[in-house]
């Protein structure tokens, strides 16, 4: 008997279901290496990078929701590393964090990361050892998760905002990733800000044209202030969760560390007159993060609000009235210190801790303890009350499950994984520990998660 050309084709289709796992996952590697690309203005020295796969940032992994994500990370840096998926509600054991749920991958290396995507939406991955400088130095990427009904947009765009930190003449990092003054303040921020890898990123669009943008802030501690000029937007988005409904934009968008925000927005300005992403720089101006340059009427007519994006499964945040609200206090850092707290066993006091590289504590706790902030059994309704004792932002970061905040007046807020906390303010988040693990709970602001300002949580 002979294969037709169909059947052959039939048969290869079900193939990846009878091949060992290795053949999958050795066709599909993510190599962590040093590259060389241009992130200064031409005219200054290119930059010396770690990258995925050679690129800054690396390679935009999408994939339908309900599929599963297979990549071998291949370790061709001088140090070890390992992969977090960002927001990813994933088995304990891919989450990525060297020294909890994995040991860091040595140099030479490889480790098997391969989880189902059960949550459409927009998300990153970046190295989780020694995080503050490792991504940094250009260790991130996008994951896409679509929605098996995408929205009806004419263009979906990925816009990875970052920052970096050169010295002009050589184009190299500056400074020391481990700096204490900028652990202690309120980071590392860059002196040039950019998009996918680009200062001056831009797009072209039509008048009338509708993009979907979904914005993801790489950046190691900078919270992004952004506007829009010549589009009208909605946020139908945060963090990769579907708001139930699309909220018109209108007022700056706050994008802190790690977190992210899906819009829908409608090119409203004419041909040759500006539209752009502005972002609010230091000295009090607004600058184009992404110039938009409008070049013709798109055909279509204007249209109305856009539909809100199909809900994510099993996101439910119930059960809060029975639930103890645990306090998370963050202390320490410049000008404010803390009396003490407790470290590698021991308690020790402000200035013993700062001679340890140590400036910010959780509860009490400086950088992971033995003991988690939290056990909750499988199922539980978890309320945590974060109380910002300390004169810094902060964007506090929960893995492997997503959160609501509560409101003072009891209301639940939109879903996310990672809430900005001012100075002197605090924030509750309720969610139902159903991810069986070890969770980080950290600020993303990396220099601050690398200097105390890590915690855990267990979920039996
Ligand atoms: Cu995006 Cu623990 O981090
Ligand atoms: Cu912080």
């Amino acid at each position: 008997m002979s294969f037709t050309r169909r059947a052959f084709c039939a048969g290869l289709a079900a193939a990846p279901l009878t091949r060992p796992a290795w053949a999958q996952a050795e066709s599909s590697r993510l190599t962590a290496r040093a590259a060389t690309v241009q992130l200064a203005p031409e005219g200054y020295p290119a930059t010396e990078v770690w990258s995925y796969d050679g690129l800054l940032p690396g390679p935009q992994i999408r994939l339908q929701q309900g599929s599963r994500l297979s990549r071998r990370l291949v370790n061709d840096l001088e140090v070890p590393t390992s992969v977090h998926w960002h927001g990813i509600r994933i088995d304990n054991a891919m989450d990525g964090v060297a020294g909890l749920t994995q040991d860091a991958v040595p140099p030479g290396g490889t480790f098997d990361y391969a989880f189902e995507l059960p949550d459409a939406g927009t998300y990153w991955y970046h190295a989780h050892t020694n995080s503050m400088e490792q991504v940094a130095r250009g260790l991130s990427g996008a994951l896409i998760v679509e929605e098996s009904a995408p929205p009806d947009v004419d263009r979906d765009e990925v816009l990875m905002l970052d920052d970096w930190l050169l010295d002009p003449e050589t184009g190299s990092f500056a400074g020391n990733f481990g700096n204490p003054m900028m652990r202690s303040h309120a980071g590392r921020m860059g002196n040039l800000v950019g998009i996918n890898g680009r200062y001056d990123f831009s797009l072209e669009a039509q008048r009338n044209e509708r993009l979907r943008l979904r914005l993801i802030n790489a950046a190691n501690a900078r919270i992004f202030v952004l506007r829009l000029e010549g589009m009208r937007g909605w946020t139908v988005a945060l963090d990769g969760m579907p708001l139930a409904q699309p909220e018109q934009v209108s007022a700056e968008i706050i994008l802190a560390p790690a977190q992210r925000v899906d819009l829908i927005v409608d090119v409203t300005a004419d041909e040759g007159t500006p539209a752009a992403l502005l972002s609010y720089a230091d000295d009090d101006s607004w600058q184009a993060l992404a110039e938009v340059s409008v070049t013709g009427r798109k055909s279509r007519a204007t249209r109305g609000a856009p539909a809100p994006l199909p809900p994510n499964p099993r996101m439910e945040v119930t059960g809060l009235a029975d639930a103890e609200i645990r306090q998370m206090r963050m202390e320490g850092g410049a000008m404010r210190g803390m009396a003490s707290a407790r470290f590698e066993g021991q308690d020790m006091g402000f200035q013993q801790l700062v001679q340890r590289g140590q400036f910010w504590a959780l509860a009490g706790q400086v950088g992971l303890g033995d003991a988690p902030f939290a056990r909750y059994a499988r199922g539980e309704t978890a309320r945590i009350r974060l109380v910002n004792d300390t004169v810094f932002p902060h964007a506090m970061h929960l893995h492997g499950m997503h959160f609501r905040t509560v409101a003072a007046d009891g209301s639940l807020g939109p879903m996310r994984d990672t809430v900005l906390v001012m100075p002197q303010e605090s924030a509750e988040i309720a969610f139902v520990a159903d991810n069986p693990g070890k969770w980080l709970l950290h600020c993303h602001m990396l220099g601050h998660a690398g200097s105390g300002m890590t915690n855990w949580i267990e979920v039996a």
